[in-house]
């Protein structure tokens, strides 16, 4: 099957795939070392609130973890950030100076936040390195970018972004054959090609080995700094692991920030203790 048929065959004309979108990022301003603002979002379904009132702050090159039992409203926050989901009040900006709630998810995705979702989406068709090749494309053509050579920044950035999420060894696989875990990272190393400021990642560990968690959280350790990473997870060990005991873990209950600190601190809120018993 040609690469064109096989794009043809997984292109999904709803979802909104960043590597698609032309590049021209406005002009990111973090002079107040604060990344993402989230202040007074509110959002109802049909009357339930979903995100009640939420004020989240993310520093540029932080790591934050979020957990919360389902139905918290993490997944809803996650829609509030990309525009998939208009709030009913509040504001959202992306720095000093991008009001993400003034842009749609195409502009969103331009300025620099990636979005990874819980079910990989990965072109199971191409090779490994295809599918990172395909995620580079930006003011070329998306069915030229195979022809086209990379030039020596991009090549460069194609075995530094295949070696992070050591995938090196799998090259010339079709997607499709790599272990779940596998494509999650290829997933994340995707999205990495875009060079997003912040990477939101939901979910990452759901179906996963130990061995693969263990990974997941060295590469997402690995990422901060570069990049602003906020990861929902619903998995305690997991984010333990991740967050070790220097980074800040924020506990989102019914739509708001139930309990924010150090994981030592967090986990002996008696709110905390309360809602993780009660599920
Ligand atoms: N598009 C929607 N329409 C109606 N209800 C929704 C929609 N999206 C989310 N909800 C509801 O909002 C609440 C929060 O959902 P969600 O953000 O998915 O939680 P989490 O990701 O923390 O498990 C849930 O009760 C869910 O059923
Ligand atoms: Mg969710």
């Amino acid at each position: 099957m040609s690469i064109i048929t096989a794009l043809e065959h997984v292109v999904d004309r709803e979802h909104v795939y960043p590597f698609l979108v032309p590049k021209q990022a406005p002009t990111l301003d973090v002079s107040h070392k604060v990344l993402l603002y989230l202040e007074g979002i509110s959002v109802s379904f049909d009357g339930f609130k979903a995100i009640n009132d939420l004020n989240l702050y993310i520093n540029d090159g932080e790591l934050r973890c979020i957990i919360g039992p389902n139905g918290a409203g993490k997944t809803t926050m996650m829609d509030i950030i990309t525009g998939k989901t208009r709030p009913d009040c509040g504001s959202a900006w992306f720095g000093q100076t991008i009001d993400l709630l003034a842009m749609d998810e195409p502009a969103i995705a331009q300025a620099g936040i990636g979005r990874k979702f819980q079910k990989p989406t990965v072109f199971e068709e191409l090779s490994v390195w295809e599918n990172l090749e395909l995620a580079m494309a930006d003011d070329r053509d998306v069915w030229s970018i195979f022809n086209a050579r990379l030039n020596s920044e991009q090549s460069s950035m194609l075995l530094e972004t295949i070696e992070l999420i050591g995938l090196q060894e799998n090259a010339k696989m079709p997607a499709g054959r790599l272990s779940h875990g596998q494509k999650q990272w290829l997933e994340i190393g995707m999205l990495l090609m875009q060079k997003p400021r912040l990477l939101l990642v939901d979910e990452p560990v759901a179906g996963m080995t130990h061995q693969e968690m263990d990974r997941t959280a060295e590469l997402l350790i690995s990422l901060a700094g570069r990049h602003s990473v906020v990861v929902v997870e619903h998995d305690m060990d997991f984010v333990r692991n991740l967050a070790g005991d220097d980074r800040t873990v924020t506990v989102l209950h019914q739509g708001s920030v139930l309990s924010e600190g150090r994981m030592s601190k967090v986990q002996q809120d008696p709110k905390v203790v309360e809602v993780y018993l009660g599920e």
